[in-house]
This record gives C-alpha cells, sequence and structure tokens, in this order.
C-alpha cells in the first residue's frame, strides 16, 4: 500500500504508487485537500454521498451533530426532526457500502428540555435505522468518556437528582447480517488478574449462573483479550483521563498556533481505530460524512485505509490538515 501522511493539494506532485487500489474520486467535487490515500471535501455530506457509487465503500464510520437542544456553534437539528433530518443520509450510506460494509454511528444521548427525563431521540433513530432504511444492528456499543461535562448542571451538580453521563452511543448497524469484522484485529492485553489465573490454572467448576468452567478457560490467547462493547482510549494507569484530548495533541496545537477554532465536538482517534481494524483491512476506503477535524481520515491513513471525508464547515477543513503533518 501506498505510505501515509503526505499532504499535496496536487495529485501529481503525489510520488507514490497507489497500486492495484486507486482512491475513490467523487465525480463533480474537488478536494479541499489531499493526502497519499485520501480527500478531504469542503461539501454537504448528503451531496457528497449522492455522487459516490452503488456498493464502493467498506465501512462509513462517522459521528454527525447531535440533537442537543442547546444549539453548538455549527447548528443541530431539533430532536423531533432529527430522524427524518438523518433518514435521507443514511439512505445514501445503505446504498454506497459494499454487502459485508458497516455503518458505525456514534450518537449522544440527551435531557428532553426543561425535565429531568432523557429522550429517546437516539433509539427512535436505531430503529427507523433498522426498519425503514434496511439496515441490521450488528451490535451496540458504547465510547466510555470519562471526561465528559457534568451536564445538565441544574440536574447533575446543582440539585444533585441525576449521575454525570459517562458513555455516548456507537451504533454498529450493516447492510446485510454477516459485516466483514475480525476480533483478532483488536484484541486487548490481559489484566493482572486474567495473567494470574492463567498462571494458577483453574478447577473445573460450575457457576451459580450454571455455566460449566473447563480447566482450560483460564488459557490466555497469546494475541490478547477479546474486548467488551465499550471503547475506551488505552491511556498509561498512571495518567488521567483526559477523555478526547490526548489523542488531538498535534491538531489542537496546530490550532492554536495557527490562532484558528479547534473542532468543539471531537472523538477520540480511539473510536474510529477501533473500528477501522475491526471492520476493514488495508487498500479498503472509509468514509465519514461529518468529518469535522477528520479524526477518522487521519486514522484511517495512519491505518493503510483509503478515506473520503465531507465537512460543511470550511474552516474545520482547512484546519484537519493540521493532521497530517
Ligand atoms: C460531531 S461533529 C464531527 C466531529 C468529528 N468526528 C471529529 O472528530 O472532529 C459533526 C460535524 O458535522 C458537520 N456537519 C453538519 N451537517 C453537515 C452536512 N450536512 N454535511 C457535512 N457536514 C456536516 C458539522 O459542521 C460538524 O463539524
Amino acid at each position: 500500500m501506498a505510505r501515509p501522511h503526505r499532504l499535496t493539494t496536487d495529485e501529481s506532485l503525489l510520488p507514490f504508487d497507489h497500486g492495484s487500489k486507486p482512491k475513490l474520486k467523487v465525480a463533480g467535487f474537488t478536494p479541499c485537500y489531499s493526502t497519499a490515500l485520501g480527500d478531504a471535501y469542503c461539501a454537504d455530506g448528503l451531496d457528497v454521498l449522492k455522487a459516490i457509487p452503488d456498493a464502493s465503500i467498506n465501512a462509513v464510520i462517522t459521528s454527525p451533530p447531535y440533537a442537543l437542544h442547546f444549539k453548538k456553534e455549527y447548528g443541530n437539528a431539533e430532536k423531533h426532526d432529527y430522524v427524518e433530518w438523518f433518514l435521507p443520509f443514511a439512505a445514501q450510506i445503505f446504498r454506497i457500502l459494499t454487502p459485508d460494509g458497516s455503518f458505525v454511528l456514534n450518537i449522544g444521548g440527551s435531557y428532553n428540555k426543561g425535565v429531568p427525563t432523557r429522550s429517546l431521540y437516539h433509539f427512535k433513530l436505531l430503529i427507523a435505522l433498522v426498519e425503514q432504511t434496511g439496515f441490521h444492528l450488528a451490535q451496540e456499543c458504547f465510547w466510555f468518556n470519562p471526561a465528559k461535562m457534568p451536564m445538565p448542571a441544574e440536574w447533575v451538580t446543582v440539585r444533585r437528582i441525576r449521575i454525570k453521563d459517562g458513555v455516548e452511543y456507537v451504533w454498529w448497524l450493516s447492510k446485510t447480517p454477516w459485516p466483514k469484522a475480525d476480533n483478532r484485529a483488536v484484541l486487548r492485553r490481559y489484566s493482572p488478574d486474567m495473567e494470574r489465573l492463567n498462571r494458577k490454572g483453574v478447577q473445573r467448576t460450575t457457576r451459580p449462573s450454571g455455566h460449566n468452567i473447563k480447566p482450560s478457560f483460564s488459557k490466555l490467547d497469546p494475541g490478547g483479550s477479546i474486548p467488551p462493547n465499550i471503547v475506551e482510549e488505552e491511556l498509561p494507569a498512571d495518567l488521567l483521563k483526559f477523555g478526547n484530548n490526548a489523542a488531538n495533541d498535534l491538531y489542537t496545537e496546530r490550532c492554536k498556533e495557527a490562532g484558528v477554532p479547534i473542532h468543539p465536538a471531537r472523538f477520540p482517534a480511539a473510536l474510529p481505530e477501533f473500528f477501522i481494524k475491526l471492520l476493514t483491512e488495508e487498500g479498503d476506503i472509509v468514509l465519514d460524512p461529518f468529518a469535522g477535524s477528520n479524526t477518522t481520515g487521519a486514522v484511517a491513513e495512519k491505518l493503510y485505509r483509503r478515506w473520503i471525508a465531507v465537512e460543511k464547515v470550511e474552516e474545520y477543513v482547512r484546519a484537519s490538515r493540521f493532521r497530517f503533518g
């Protein structure tokens, strides 16, 4: 595969061998910038999706604007309009995915306006994606973000009648019931407890739950342990977890130096990294139609996947170049 991390706006300058897998050019759109493996477009995600051929994308990994009742700088669809707003994007994503492709959708929960109860909008969206668009729910996953703010302050820190939200939802959807996936690509280090158990071994027993534990239970896979459906950044234990900050250092430093706004709602590199490794292989194409600071594209490049990123706010697209050195 081509080597990552080279940036140019002029294709003819690229000294890379794209081999048998050239980049997928989107007809009618000119990239704002390009790298060896990807193109970043400043455009409406829906327009770009419509220009992409059927069954040509291996994975769509994205975090659209959430339906918050307070407006972020870039605007959010109101909760009751959210499903309706999103479904045209979903129909295009379904169309462009390969039959074994996956759609990974990161979406945050939210409170109903003025009362300490939760909105169901992200569950309604999930049901619509399956029952109307035709996606299959491969697995519901969660992003554990310990750096989330204790919001809404009124319920959490003032009246103390709700607890801090620590996770966001990640709906892993697929075009067929059999998306390409390999959990051996995302094995993790075993816990010290599991390693100790492995050294000591376990006796054959039946748990109160009825599960039979065989002596082979404690035999460790040399590759590591199969992760749960909770994605979090693996930081050294002695470091405080700073949510999505640590993974974005180069980007935030360069934005500060250049005096341009840092994107207000980035996800950590660990999130696309986990799903890109789980669901795609080198040379596959990953697309993010709500790319923001292009975390997805930068991770895809590092992992030798081709990528397409679309973001409608020009200053976010321009600043996202900083991720490529
Ligand atoms: C939650 S942010 C994505 C952040 C991104 N995952 C990152 O790590 O930087 C959602 C982004 O979608 C963009 N957006 C909203 N509507 C869009 C549309 N119709 N087409 C393209 N981008 C859109 C917003 O400007 C915003 O930057």
